[in-house]
């Protein structure tokens, strides 16, 4: 089993800012992952809040549980400590995912808060960047 969390905006994906993130929808993405994790012999299941307290909820989950997570936190990257605080609670891999890449775009967006707490960060592959993290856990289960 693996979680692929996803914070605030994209369930809008499609319509928000496609010049920037692509034309594909928060289901084309739900269902890329669904389908590597099919490829990959694991159990994948998508979720997407706006709400910081559910995501953190979520992440609680999977310390207790020990499921790897593949976590775009969207805005919450720049700025929510206490995102950063719950996934340095982490039991299993988590790997920071972004569709776009921050580092080229506003300053604001140079800073990831939760970077150091991941296990590793993929940026700026679009959809794919998520395909790249789902094969990144399913590595690092397999050798552990
Ligand atoms: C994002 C990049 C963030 O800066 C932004 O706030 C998002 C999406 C990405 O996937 O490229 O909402 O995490």
């Amino acid at each position: 089993m693996i979680l692929v969390l996803n914070g605030p905006n994209l369930r809008r994906l499609g319509t928000r800012e496609p010049d920037v993130y692509g034309a594909e929808t928060f289901e084309d993405l739900a269902e890329l992952c669904r389908d590597t994790g099919r490829k990959l012999g694991e159990h994948v299941e998508v979720r997407q809040t706006d709400d910081e307290a559910e995501l953190i909820g979520w992440l609680h989950e999977a310390a207790d549980g020990r499921i790897p997570v593949v976590l775009n936190p969207a805005a919450f990257t720049h700025y929510s400590y206490a995102v950063r605080d719950a996934i340095a609670q982490r039991t299993a891999p988590l790997v920071e995912v972004h569709i776009s890449n921050p580092a080229a775009r506003e300053e604001f967006r140079h800073t990831s808060v939760v970077a150091g707490v991941a296990t590793g960060t993929i940026a700026g592959f679009g959809l794919q960047s998520y395909v790249l993290a789902l094969h990144a856990i399913a590595e690092m289960n397999s050798s552990s």
